[in-house]
């Protein structure tokens, strides 16, 4: 029998002027901390506890007591995530890209599952492999390891690393679109 899927709370904040107005240093540290709060939140709302956020050396967030938490931060937006199993979360603000970048996503038999204009798809792509990629701690060096194998819907897709089986779940909102990626979940979102 399948086990009941679990329900994870990926949290989205906006950023406030003030801190969208910051660079460099002050402003990455203004979104990290933003970020944390925003998995605070999810760590309320899933009715789990994290008290440190441990990261391994190479930057890669570390579960605490089983519980697995993953950040996104982009100027204007952040998000987080806990959950009791692995989890990565990507948030991007969907604007125009390069051809360059459009072929880095995804090969000719991935583009072929979804269709319709390449730009319009690709954010979905991304924050779906990026997920994917931050849930198995890789990062943008797994890519390669990454591939879309089903589109169910505007919000639902499954993707491979390494030939072990990825759902992820898409969240649209005005320019944005988030993702959600874990082995076996529903997504309950919430925007601050
Ligand atoms: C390292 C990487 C995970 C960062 O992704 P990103 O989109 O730049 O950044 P995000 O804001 O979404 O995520 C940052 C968070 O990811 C987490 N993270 C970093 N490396 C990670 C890894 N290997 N695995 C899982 N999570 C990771 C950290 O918690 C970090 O937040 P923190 O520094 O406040 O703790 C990686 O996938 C990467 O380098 N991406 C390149 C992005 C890119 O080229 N974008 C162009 C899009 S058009």
């Amino acid at each position: 029998m399948t086990p009941a899927a679990t329900t994870i709370f990926p949290v989205i904040l906006p950023v406030s002027e003030a801190d969208q107005r910051l660079s460099g240093r002050d402003k990455v540290k203004a979104l990290s901390r933003l970020a944390r709060s925003a998995l605070m939140k999810s760590c309320e709302k899933s009715g789990l506890h994290l008290d440190s956020f441990p990261k391994n050396q190479k930057g890669v967030p570390l579960p605490v007591g089983g519980v697995h938490w993953s950040l996104t931060h982009k100027s204007d937006m952040v998000g987080g995530v806990a959950a009791a199993l692995p989890v990565g979360m990507d948030l991007e603000t969907i604007r125009p890209v390069s051809d360059a970048l459009l072929a880095k996503v995804a090969s000719e038999d991935e583009w072929k599952l979804v269709g319709g204009n390449r730009r319009n798809n690709f954010f979905r792509f991304w924050t779906a492999k990026e997920a994917v990629l931050k849930a198995v701690g890789k990062g943008m060096v797994g890519l390669s390891h990454c591939r879309v194998v089903a589109v169910v819907d505007d919000a639902h897709m499954t993707l491979t690393y390494d030939g072990t089986r990825w759902p992820v779940a898409h969240y649209w909102f005005g320019d944005h679109v988030a993702a959600l990626a874990a082995r076996h979940f529903s997504a309950s979102w919430t925007r601050y």
